[in-house]
């Protein structure tokens, strides 16, 4: 069974709704058990895979995002060999999405 955690924050549901369909979606691939949740960063060593759904607020990620790393670093949680993904909803121009992106959660 692969275990796949799709962490989000949304504070409108545009997000939420997106997370839902990728949720939807991921399990319907297979053996595959896929949490939507808040998780604390300690909990990030459960998976196999982690998913970023992220609005854009004031042209960057939010908090929520930017702390579940800061705390995984903090807590000496690896995320070496997990995969990795980042999605996000915005207005105009999306810096959340790309922020994440270009810090390498995608690698
Ligand atoms: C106060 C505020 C600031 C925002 N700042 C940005 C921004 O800098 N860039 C952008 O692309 N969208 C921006 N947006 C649009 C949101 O990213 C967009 O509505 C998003 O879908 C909200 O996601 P959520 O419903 O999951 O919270 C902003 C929206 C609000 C209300």
């Amino acid at each position: 069974m692969v275990n796949v955690l799709v962490f989000y924050y949304s504070r409108t549901g545009n997000t939420e709704k997106m997370v839902m369909a990728v949720a939807d979606g991921i399990r319907e691939t297979g053996e595959i058990k896929v949490d939507a949740e808040y998780k604390d960063a300690s909990e990030l060593s459960n998976y196999d895979a982690v998913i970023i759904g992220t609005p854009t607020y004031h042209h960057d990620t939010v908090l929520e995002i930017k702390s579940l790393f800061e705390n995984a670093a903090v807590k000496n949680v690896s995320l070496k060999g997990k995969v990795g993904a980042a999605f996000g909803s915005y207005g105009w121009s999306g810096e959340g999405y790309w922020t994440r992106k270009q810090r390498g959660l995608e690698k």
